[in-house]
């Protein structure tokens, strides 16, 4: 189906598209069974990762439950890292939690070993992930957009240099502080590896790519200058030259408040998601579509809250484009039927 044809890519192309289209932040993942169920059959989360038919399939499975207009390519954040050669591995709980953790990487000689320029190729199953579902979904969802991603250079910076999350990257924001010079030959590194690695998921099928931002609301202006603003435009302007003026660009800056605005002028974005905390009732940048950013707490409860709660976001955002989303990820005690409920309710319009 043409581009033209995905309410999605016309939203992302400043269409003020109504109803508007929407998709979740992981809605593949551990709320569903049947994610649960293809997780066990790949042996574990990584061996799920670099599996293309079950990495497919699962990015399928929501898709099947709810006409979402866009599905993300199921992989993980640190999957970029682990391509330019840190090893990773998943906690099993306990002390571990459940996250990604990353052989950390703090000095010149551990930087220096890095290799931005195999991550594409290391990358292979993942690309292979990408044209599988490219394929399924022409096939069976002719009006759902395939998104491709990547962590944006802080906040993968955040999981290399600390080795993990939970504990506010306190490594990271030291070596902003006390060797900014270090941190700026990882930052040029990563700036490599993610142009290779996001080309190449586009050229493998991904119709836009979103640029995850976690952690952007960690820094105080300068910082947020320096370490966001800055390596994020230097990266959408490669991307820009490798994928030409139109390919879309969703970028998201979590929980950075009154840095939203100098973000959306300076990073070249179609689009800018929007966490929970951004009042859509005050001052928003006009210059870009909008996604978000519905309270995931809130899914969770569902119920009478949750359709007041929808309500608002839609008349808020009614005559701009805007894509509904949430402000962060789906999280895994979320009942299935409350998404359906949400996603009946944005169909409305
Ligand atoms: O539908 C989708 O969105 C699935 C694809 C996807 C995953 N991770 C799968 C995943 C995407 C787009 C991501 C991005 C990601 N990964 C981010 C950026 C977005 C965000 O959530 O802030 C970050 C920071 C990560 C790193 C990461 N991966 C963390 C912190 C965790 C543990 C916390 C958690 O939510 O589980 C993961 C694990 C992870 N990534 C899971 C999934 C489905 C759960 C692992 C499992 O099933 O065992």
């Amino acid at each position: 189906m043409d581009r033209v044809d995905k309410p999605f890519l016309r939203a992302l192309a400043g269409e003020a598209v109504w109803p508007p289209p929407i998709w979740l932040m992981r809605q593949a993942g551990r709320y569903l069974p049947e994610y649960r169920a293809t997780k066990e059959k790949a042996g574990g989360f990584l061996e799920l990762c670099l599996n293309p038919e079950l990495s497919a399939e699962v990015t399928f499975q929501p898709l099947r439950r709810f006409p979402m207009d866009a599905a993300i390519l199921f992989t993980d954040l640190p999957m970029l890292p682990w391509a330019m050669g840190q090893p990773l591995r998943y906690g099993q709980g306990g002390d571990d939690g459940v996250g990604p953790i990353l052989e950390p990487v703090r000095d010149a000689a551990a930087i220096a070993a890095l290799r931005p320029q195999d991550a594409a190729k290391r990358a292979a199953p993942i690309m292979e992930t990408v044209a599988r579902i490219r394929a399924g979904l022409e096939k069976d969802h002719p009006g759902t957009a395939l998104i491709g991603f990547a962590g944006a250079p802080w906040t993968t910076a955040c999981y290399m240099v600390d080795g993990r999350g939970g504990h506010g990257f306190p490594e990271t924001r030291r070596m902003a502080g006390e060797n900014p010079a270090l941190l700026e030959t990882l930052f040029a590194t990563l700036l490599d590896a993610s142009e290779a690695y996001l080309v190449a998921q586009a050229e493998a099928g991904a119709e836009a790519l979103m640029l995850f931002d976690s952690w952007a609301g960690l820094l105080p202006p300068e910082g947020f200058e320096r370490w966001v603003i800055q390596p994020t435009a230097a990266l959408t302007a490669r991307l820009r030259v490798r994928l030409g003026p139109d390919y879309p660009l969703i970028g998201f800056p979590r929980l950075a408040g009154a840095g939203i605005p100098a973000y959306t002028a300076r990073v070249g974005v179609n689009a800018v998601g929007l966490d929970e905390t951004v009042d859509l009732k005050g001052p928003l940048p006009s210059n870009v579509t909008l996604q978000g950013n519905l309270d995931s707490k809130i899914l969770v409860a569902g119920g009478e809250a949750l359709r007041a709660a929808t309500a608002q976001i839609l008349d808020a955002m009614r005559g701009r484009p805007f894509i509904f989303n949430l402000g962060h990820g789906i999280t895994p005690d979320t009942p299935p039927e409350h998404v359906a409920a949400l996603v009946e309710q944005v169909k409305r319009g």
